[in-house]
Order: C-alpha cells, then sequence, then structure tokens
C-alpha cells in the first residue's frame, strides 16, 4: 500500500522532470484542477509521453460527466497508468462508469483486464455524502477512497472549511470520517486529504500521524518537501511496534483467554486485531 501520493500537474514539464529526485510511493499526474482547459491537451500528452514503462504512476482524469474525461482517458490509457484518480464522483456509480471504460481500454491496448485500479475522491459532491455505502463491492478495482474539502465547501457557498487554527471545521472533519469509514466497509485503503501548508512541515507532520492514528493508510502530497514527512508519519514508531508485539505475546500465552490485563488496562480482541494489522502493515 502506498503511503504518499504525490500531486505533479501534468502540464508543468518542470515538475514532471522533478519527479525523478522525488521518494513518493506513487504519483498522480493531475488533469483536472491544477490545469487549465487551455493547457490541458499538451498535457495529456505530456502525461502520456510521462508514463511510459513507469511504475506506481496515477492520473487524475477530469469527472467522468465532463466533456474532458474521455479524451483523458484516451490519451493515457495505451500508456498503461497503475491507476485514475476520480474527481467529483456523485455516487460510487461514477465508479462503475469508469471502471466500464477502463475495460474497454485495456482490451483496446492490451492491458491486463481489470489491472489498472480506481481511487474516487469520495465527498467532494455534497449528494455523494449520502451514498457512500455504495463503494461496497461496486469495482474490483477500487484501490482506495480520499476525499476533499474545497470543492465541497465551494458547493455549500462557505467562505472557509477550516477554523481561526487552521482545523477543519466539523462538517469537514464528518465527510473526512465518512471517508474513512466508507473505505473500511469497502475493504480498500483511506487515502487523506492534502494538507495545503506546504511549508509548514511540522504541522504536516502532526497532521500526518493523526491520520494514520485515525486509519488512514497513506495522504495525498502537493509539494516534494512533503514527501518524505508523510513516508515518515505512515511508518509505525518503535514504541507501537513493540507494545503491538506485546499484545500478541500476551494472546499466545493465554491461549484460553478472550481478555487479558497489560500494563493496568483491559485488552481484548479488536485490540488483538489491531496489534496483527500494525505487524503486518510493518513488515509489508
Ligand atoms: N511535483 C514536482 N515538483 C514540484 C512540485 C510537485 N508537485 N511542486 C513543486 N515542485 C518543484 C518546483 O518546480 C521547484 O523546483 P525548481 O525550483 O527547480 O523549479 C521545487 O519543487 C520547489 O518548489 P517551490 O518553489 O517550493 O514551490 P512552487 O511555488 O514552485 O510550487 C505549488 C508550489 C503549490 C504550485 C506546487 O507545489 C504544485 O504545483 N503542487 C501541486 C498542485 C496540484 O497538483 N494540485 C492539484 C491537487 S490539490
Ligand atoms: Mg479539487
Amino acid at each position: 500500500m502506498s503511503r504518499s501520493f504525490l500531486f505533479v500537474p501534468a502540464d508543468s514539464e518542470r515538475k514532471l522532470e522533478k519527479t525523478e529526485s522525488i521518494d513518493a510511493d506513487a504519483l498522480i499526474l493531475d488533469l483536472e484542477d491544477a490545469v487549465t482547459p487551455a493547457a490541458r491537451p499538451a498535457a495529456r500528452q505530456l502525461a502520456a509521453s510521462y508514463l511510459q514503462g513507469k511504475h506506481n504512476i496515477w492520473v487524475r482524469i477530469n469527472p467522468i460527466d465532463t466533456d474532458d474525461a474521455l479524451p483523458d482517458l484516451e490519451a493515457v490509457m495505451p500508456s498503461a497508468p497503475a491507476g485514475i484518480v476520480l474527481p467529483k464522483p456523485r455516487s460510487a456509480a461514477d465508479a462503475v462508469i469508469l471502471a466500464k471504460h477502463l475495460d474497454g481500454f485495456e482490451e483496446q491496448h492490451g492491458i491486463e483486464p481489470g489491472s489498472t485500479r480506481i481511487m474516487a475522491l469520495c465527498t467532494e459532491h455534497p449528494a455523494a455524502l449520502f451514498s457512500l455505502d455504495g463503494y461496497i463491492g461496486a469495482t474490483s478495482r477500487l484501490y482506495g477512497l480520499s476525499w476533499g474539502a474545497e470543492d465541497l465547501a465551494a458547493a455549500v457557498g462557505a467562505s472557509s472549511n477550516r477554523d481561526e487554527n487552521g482545523n477543519w471545521l466539523p462538517q469537514y472533519e464528518l465527510a473526512r470520517s465518512l471517508c474513512l469509514f466508507a473505505a473500511a466497509a469497502a475493504e480498500v485503503a483511506a487515502v487523506d486529504t492534502v494538507f495545503t501548508d506546504f511549508r509548514d512541515l511540522d504541522g504536516l507532520l502532526r497532521y500526518a500521524r493523526k491520520a494514520r492514528r485515525d486509519g488512514f493508510n497513506g495522504m495525498l502530497a502537493i509539494h516534494p518537501a512533503q514527501v518524505d514527512v508523510i513516508n515518515a508519519a505512515f511508518e509505525p514508531t518503535a514504541e507501537e511496534i513493540e507494545y503491538a508485539e506485546r499484545i500478541i505475546r500476551l494472546f499466545d500465552e493465554n491461549p484460553g483467554s478472550g481478555t487479558v490485563g497489560l500494563d493496568g488496562k483491559m485488552v481484548d480482541r479488536p485490540h488483538l486485531i489491531q496489534a496483527q494489522r500494525l505487524l503486518q502493515a510493518y513488515r509489508k
């Protein structure tokens, strides 16, 4: 599973070149909001040639209900991207529409059927918040769900989505939580949204650590400096690994008990599952 996904505007040759020296687990070449409509045709060609022979490169296309979505796919699919990031889906049905297009492109270009993954930005459309369970079993291409607060704030006419301290307002925390639970229900990755203040790396580290604590598997990045911080934040700490190993040892030593005491606290099955998941992710 990827910890860091770095957005790179696909119209910027300079930024595309820069990626050679960046340690992101995955890149997302953006054809949507980071690119103006006028620059889009050239950006499609740049993205297509950049993709050739590379791994773990995703492409964010335009929303599936716009006239740009198909030309985006037509341009990049011959180069077999790892996956497509789908912005502003109205519901999981939009991911299913995308999956059907991918079926056709894979066949046309001799790409292994089903190998192109999908990541849906599942909260960008207000209506989408009311049917997030639709992602359960929607398509086996679904890699994960991520979320965004900018389009949502614009959609409701809000002047901000953050409080005076820069924290998400409760309504956007709600969207974030819904994304997290929808991803867990659909058994796919949960990827936290961008941290836009790209000079504040201490703030990013705190945010990303919280994201992992909350159960997110990775995070979106917009600037090269964010990548190492995110990668580090999504690695478990030495203390966490040690604590997880102690929990597993304790259950091994007490095979008949569903619940045991550790450092004066009750530990039961959910804790065992958490410990197993942490060690599994760590050992990958
Ligand atoms: N990918 C690759 N390289 C990047 C990059 C990115 N996302 N963001 C910045 N760089 C490069 C810059 O080109 C610069 O290199 P250079 O000096 O050799 O040209 C270097 O990293 C440092 O960049 P910096 O000057 O600190 O930032 P900036 O002002 O040039 O760019 C942003 C700031 C936000 C415009 C830029 O980071 C960006 O385009 N991010 C992605 C935006 C995006 O895709 N948004 C859509 C999803 S929300
Ligand atoms: Mg957006």
